[in-house]
């Protein structure tokens, strides 16, 4: 996957001061490419039989939507606080410094269901845990989380240790 690697570009001080951005900008504006990280993203997955695929605001909306078309399966957004309209479930869950929180639709998920968590990147692990706790409490399973990238000196996956992860590249 060196060649993922190669679409991915680094952006220093974005969003502030210190921090190196991964843009995924360049990697899905390549349609080949795009096709072939989706293909592998949810390869290990096929025969899950999973039921949706759960996304994260924003870049999880990205390789999550496609991820669950080439399933043949759903797609539920998991959103920042105040863009969803239905009634919502929320989870607030913490950063390093203060507190983010998700939402999803309470129809979005029923009892039973097998849900494949997919986002860009996983850092500390925060953002994807709160996704499956969220997914938990409204009565779905997580099957598996699916990243791009994993930052490893962040160690995230120890935030994520009930659950299997499958990571493409990592940093
Ligand atoms: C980024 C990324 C993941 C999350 C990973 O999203 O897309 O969702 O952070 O970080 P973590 O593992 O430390 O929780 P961000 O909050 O920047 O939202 P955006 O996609 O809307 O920019």
């Amino acid at each position: 996957m060196q060649k993922l690697k190669a679409k991915i570009r680094d952006i220093p001080d974005f969003p502030s001061p210190g921090i190196v951005f991964k843009d995924i900008t360049p990697l899905v504006q390549d349609p080949l490419l795009l096709k072939e990280c989706i293909e592998e993203l949810i390869r290990p997955f096929r025969k899950e039989s999973i039921t949706a695929v759960a996304g994260m605001e924003a870049r999880g909306f990205i390789f999550g939507s496609l991820a669950a078309w080439e399933l043949g399966v759903g797609f539920i957004p998991l959103r920042k606080p105040g863009k969803l309209p239905y009634d919502v479930q929320r989870i607030d869950y913490a950063l390093e410094y203060g507190t983010a929180s998700l939402e999803a639709h309470i129809d979005a998920i029923s009892t039973g269901d097998r849900i494949l968590v997919i986002d860009d990147v996983l850092a500390t692990g925060g953002t994807a845990r709160a996704s499956c706790e969220l997914i938990e409490n409204l009565g779905g399973e997580v099957i598996a989380c699916a990243f791009v990238m994993e930052l490893d000196f962040l160690q995230g996956r120890d935030n994520l240790m009930s659950y299997p992860i499958h990571t493409l590249i990592s940093y």
